[in-house]
């Protein structure tokens, strides 16, 4: 009878499921525009956050720009030359590139910038149009630290410093839309393809599905998707679309989840992995932990969360609100954590805590016991590569730091415990003294 129940109950549940891909087949986008009327609110509040804002079309009667748009950058990267490139304001309210060939400095191509991309506290790019695509221009503002540094320079020098035209490959449609516009469609042409997309940055709809059928009939269940009220997974890939990295299937034509094949875009509620695939090799091993930006869902199915079934909108509002992080609860001092670890006996009062973290309780001073600072340190291994948390939430040990440094000093993740003590990422000696420092403090067991 039990059993008997269970599989009823199944059967009801994935009914339930299936319900939202199949009426929202029909449906069209609509634009974030068309929710304000009626969700006003959650339009407010979702409007400021950087899902709306990450990139902007410039001009400079709409200037996104967060840098002084004047002068000469240098840039250097690899075997390329020191090339050149100029800034200017050109004729008709446009921002200009100036590319100068390095071999034959007399050479130089403008470009007009069209979009800006980023620049709410890290880093801004620029992207030009050529033809049916844009591209990223070889150089980004870094905020942390003011500076311009190449990016992805070899796209547009050859080595031996000429200029040449990025390959369509390279192009803002193959490589970054699927991830930055909403209602993305793609049409073939030539060796590259043309885009439509109906929001340019990630819209309502991105993470609700299409919402024409909603729109018209409000009070109709099924004709829109909450995430929430998904299977977990497919809940969890809502965010796990963007928040990752990999390839299209099945020919890795594109770098965000699409099927290459049949050119259609992932729909919401089906399995990501029949549209997305970990390429091993590009972005680091999958069992590495992020060192760049964006890898956050490829990080949490490491996590305890993952199997606790805990969602990225139990700890951030989708909608954005006033925490840094578009957190849920503030993380500074413990609130986040608490609210769930604080029922076990453990972290149930300071005192428990010290024991647990062996360190005084200051989370909101010192840092000391701010369980974040331990548990979500900072992987990035420089400003310059971001600022990007660790969402498996494990301790990363000095051990495993030691060991990395040990094949390739360059190439050494921070762990749980040198973002405060640096002395123990200095060198050689110092690695090996956190080794030690941890494993008196800590149990060295798996
Ligand atoms: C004409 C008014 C109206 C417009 C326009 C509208 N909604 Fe809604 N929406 C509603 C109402 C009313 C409900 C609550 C329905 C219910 O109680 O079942 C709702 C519910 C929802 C839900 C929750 C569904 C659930 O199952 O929990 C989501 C998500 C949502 N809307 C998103 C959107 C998005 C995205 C847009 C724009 C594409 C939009 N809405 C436009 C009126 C509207
Ligand atoms: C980054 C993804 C994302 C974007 C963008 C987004 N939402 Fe949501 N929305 C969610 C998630 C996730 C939930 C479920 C939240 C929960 O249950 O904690 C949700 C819930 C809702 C709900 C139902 C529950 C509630 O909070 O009232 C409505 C209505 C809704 N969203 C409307 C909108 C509208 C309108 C926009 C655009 C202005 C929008 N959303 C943009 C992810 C998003
Ligand atoms: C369409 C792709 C896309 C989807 C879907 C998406 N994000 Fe994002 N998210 C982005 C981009 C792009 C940024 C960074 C924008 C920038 O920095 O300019 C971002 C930024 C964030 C930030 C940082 C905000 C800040 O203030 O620093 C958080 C947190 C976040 N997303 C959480 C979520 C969660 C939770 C979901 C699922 C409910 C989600 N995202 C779904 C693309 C996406
Ligand atoms: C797989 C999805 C995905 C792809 C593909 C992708 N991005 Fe992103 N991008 C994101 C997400 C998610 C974030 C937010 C990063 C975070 O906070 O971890 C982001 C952040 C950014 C930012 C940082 C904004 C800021 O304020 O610092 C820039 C700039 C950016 N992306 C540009 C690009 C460009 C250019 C491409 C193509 C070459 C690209 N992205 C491809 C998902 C993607
Ligand atoms: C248990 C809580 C928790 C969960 C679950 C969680 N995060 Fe976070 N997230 C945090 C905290 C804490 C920060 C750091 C905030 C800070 O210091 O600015 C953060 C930061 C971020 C940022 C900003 C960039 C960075 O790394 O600092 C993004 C983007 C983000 N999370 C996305 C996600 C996504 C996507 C998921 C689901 C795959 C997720 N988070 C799940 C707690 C959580
Ligand atoms: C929405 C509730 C919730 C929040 C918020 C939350 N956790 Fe958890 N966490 C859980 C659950 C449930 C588990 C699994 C059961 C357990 O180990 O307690 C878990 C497990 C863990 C684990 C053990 C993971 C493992 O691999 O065994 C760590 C570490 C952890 N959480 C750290 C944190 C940190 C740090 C924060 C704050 C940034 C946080 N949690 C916020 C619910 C939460
Ligand atoms: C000084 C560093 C440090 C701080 C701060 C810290 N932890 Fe831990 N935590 C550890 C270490 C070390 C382990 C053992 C990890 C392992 O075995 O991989 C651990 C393990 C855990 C576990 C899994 C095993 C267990 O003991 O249940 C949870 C859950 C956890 N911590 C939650 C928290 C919470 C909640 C906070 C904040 C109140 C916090 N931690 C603060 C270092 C820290
Ligand atoms: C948020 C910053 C921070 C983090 C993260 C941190 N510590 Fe500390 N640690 C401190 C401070 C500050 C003190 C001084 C005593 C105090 O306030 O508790 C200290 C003291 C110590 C001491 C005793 C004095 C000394 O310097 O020898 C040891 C041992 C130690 N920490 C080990 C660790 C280990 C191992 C980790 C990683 C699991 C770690 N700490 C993570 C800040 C931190």
């Amino acid at each position: 009878m039990k059993k008997f129940l269970v599989s009823i109950s199944l059967l009801f549940f994935s009914i339930l499921i299936l319900i939202p891909s199949l009426t929202l087949a029909q449906a069209t986008y609509v634009g974030s525009k068309k929710c304000m009327s009626c969700h006003s609110s959650i339009y407010e509040a979702w409007k400021d956050t950087l899902h709306n804002k990450s990139q902007q079309i410039l001009s400079r009667t709409n200037d996104s720009l967060v840098v002084n748009w004047k002068g000469m950058i240098k840039l250097k990267a690899g075997n390329i030359p020191e090339v050149i490139v100029k800034l200017e304001e050109g004729p008709g309210q446009v921002y200009q590139a100036k590319l100068v060939d390095a071999k034959d400095p007399s050479k130089e191509v403008t470009y007009n910038v069209v979009r800006t991309y980023g620049g709410w506290g890290w880093k801004q790019r620029y992207q030009v149009k050529i033809g049916n695509h844009h591209y990223i221009l070889p150089f980004q503002w870094n905020q942390a630290t003011s500076r311009w540094v190449p990016y992805n320079l070899q796209n547009w020098y050859n080595e031996d410093g000429s200029l040449k035209q990025p390959a369509v490959g390279k192009s803002f449609e193959m490589s970054c839309a699927g991830c930055h516009n909403t209602g993305l469609e793609l049409k073939k042409v030539g060796q590259g393809y043309e885009s439509k997309y109906v929001e340019l940055n990630t819209g309502c709809e991105k993470c609700h599905g299409p919402g024409s059928e909603h729109v018209k009939s409000p009070k109709t269940k099924g004709k829109i998707i909450n995430p929430r009220k998904l299977q977990y997974e497919r809940g969890l890939e809502v965010c796990g679309q963007c928040h990752t990295r990999g390839v299209s299937v099945p020919n890795g034509t594109f770098e965000y989840p699409w099927n290459d094949k049949d050119n259609k875009p992932y729909p919401l509620g089906e399995p990501l992995s029949n549209y997305y695939q970990f390429k091993p090799g590009i972005w680091g091993d999958p069992q590495a932990h992020s060192k760049s930006h964006h890898q956050q869902w490829l990080d949490f199915q490491k996590s305890g969360h993952f199997y606790a079934r805990v969602l990225c909108f139990d700890c951030h509002t989708p909608h954005g609100g006033p925490s840094r992080s578009q957190l849920t609860k503030a993380d500074h001092n413990n609130n986040l954590c608490l609210s769930c670890h604080g029922k076990d006996k453990k972290f149930s009062n300071p005192w428990a805590i010290r024991i647990h973290t062996k360190h005084n309780y200051a989370p909101e001073t010192r840092g000391t016991s701010r369980c974040s600072s331990c548990h979500l340190v900072k992987t990035a291994a420089s400003a310059e590569a971001g600022d990007i948390h660790n969402h498996d939430f494990g301790i990363i040990r000095p051990r495993v730091s030691l060991e990395m440094f040990e094949k390739d000093p360059k190439n050494v993740v921070p762990n749980s415990c040198n973002g405060c003590h640096i002395e123990w990422g200095k060198d050689k000696a110092g690695y090996e003294k956190g080794v030690k420092a941890f494993e008196s403090l800590f149990s060295t067991k798996n």
